[in-house]
């Protein structure tokens, strides 16, 4: 019996297949490298001393993955496949609507031919939209502002949808806030391609050498320090919030969906974070205040406690654990798996 995990050569994919290794679950990794790289199999390798089955291909493609469902005996799926850049979403409406959303529509049309009901999808903070009032609850409504948050709304709906059709269905659709962080031995992280999007990759960069200075996106904000919050969560957090899943899903049946916010329920400040990255690489990091990125929200935090509750999971890692190992990571990998 095996967990398939579609995207497990990215970033949280890698930490996950990690976390499931250590919980004894057997693991198939299916992924197409389209942003990310072989290497992570060999990191994988050294830190785990295991060569996990890898299937190189695309989700897109329904009779690559028959074949795996005919080679493997999978119980069940880790979806974390799919593209991520909210910027490149917008300008690639197209790519993000068919890679996210048909390639989940191949995915679970296939496990049903093969009869694996179980899912695990990566759903997003970001379906809580601009509406909400903190901490977000998982009952809220879910709205989006871009194509690829619009993919995460559509994708819980449709995977709601096949959970009410057939009761044989589980679903547990896991809400990431802002994952940071890397596995302890430096040989794992986010490798993002060209210039960061995001705030931890973009400082680290800083913090290197390859990147002048970080642009804080705005500190006319309602907050403390005018700059934006957000509820970062170490990536090992995340990946133990998986194998909760998954023993939840195994330890009951027809569970129908379930959507559950992973989050620290903590919120720092885009100056919090960046003066707690100053200690963690022991220097000062140059930025200047720009004006406020679009679709930005002010502030965004958990309320976690439907994971303490059904999964018995909570996250255990502090905001300094966060930035000592991404920067370890950063240090080590200054051009993330291509050194
Ligand atoms: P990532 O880009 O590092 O990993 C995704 C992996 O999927 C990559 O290895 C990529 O090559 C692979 N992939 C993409 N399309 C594929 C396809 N059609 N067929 C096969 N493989 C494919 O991203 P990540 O940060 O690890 O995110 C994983 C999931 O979590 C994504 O669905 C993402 O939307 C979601 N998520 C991420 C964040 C975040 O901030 N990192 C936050 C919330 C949700
Ligand atoms: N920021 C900067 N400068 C930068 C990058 C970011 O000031 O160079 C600020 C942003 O304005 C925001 C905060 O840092 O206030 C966090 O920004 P990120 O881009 O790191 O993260 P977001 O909260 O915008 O979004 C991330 C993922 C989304 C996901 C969301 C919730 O990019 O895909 O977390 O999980 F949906």
């Amino acid at each position: 019996m095996a967990i398939l995990v579609t995207g497990g050569a990215g970033y949280i994919g890698s930490h996950t297949v990690i976390e499931l290794d250590k919980a004894g679950f057997d693991v198939v990794i299916v992924d197409n490298f389209s942003n990310s790289s072989p290497e992570v199999l060999n990191r994988l390798k050294t830190i785990t001393g295991k060569d996990f089955p890898l299937y190189e291909g695309d989700i897109l493609d329904r009779d690559f993955l028959v074949s795996v469902f005919e080679k493997e005996n999978i119980d069940s799926v880790i979806h974390f496949a799919g593209f991520k850049a909210v910027g490149e979403s917008v300008e690639k409406p197209l790519e993000y609507y068919h890679n996210n959303i048909t390639g989940t529509l191949v995915l679970l049309d296939v496990m049903r031919q093969f009869n694996v009901k179980d899912i695990v999808f990566s759903s997003s903070a970001t379906v809580y939209g601009m509406n909400n009032v903190v901490p977000f609850k998982e009952e809220m409504p879910t709205s989006a502002t871009n194509p690829y948050g619009y993919t995460k709304v559509m994708l819980e709906q449709i995977l709601n949808d096949v959970a009410f059709s057939d009761s044989d269905w589980s679903v547990t659709n896991l809400r990431y806030f802002n994952p940071i962080g890397a596995h302890e031995s430096g040989l794992i992280g986010e490798a993002p391609n060209g210039i960061p999007n995001n705030l931890s990759p973009y400082i680290t960069q800083v913090a290197v050498g390859k990147l002048e200075k970080l642009h804080i996106f705005g500190n006319d904000y309602d907050t403390p320090d005018g700059t934006c919050i957000r509820d970062f969560i170490h990536v090992n957090d995340l990946a133990a919030g998986h194998s909760a899943a998954l023993n939840y899903l195994f330890n009951n049946e027809n569970l129908g969906f379930d959507a559950i916010n992973l989050g620290s329920e903590k919120g720092y400040s885009v100056l919090e974070i960046l003066s707690n990255f100053e200690k963690a690489v022991g220097k000062e990091i140059p930025y200047v205040i720009d004006g406020r990125r679009a679709g930005d929200i002010a502030v965004c935090y958990a309320d976690a406690s439907k994971a303490k509750k059904l999964l018995n999971w909570e996250a255990k890692y502090t905001i300094e654990d966060m930035c000592r190992d991404s920067w370890n990571w950063q240090k080590k990998n200054p051009n993330g798996f291509k050194d």
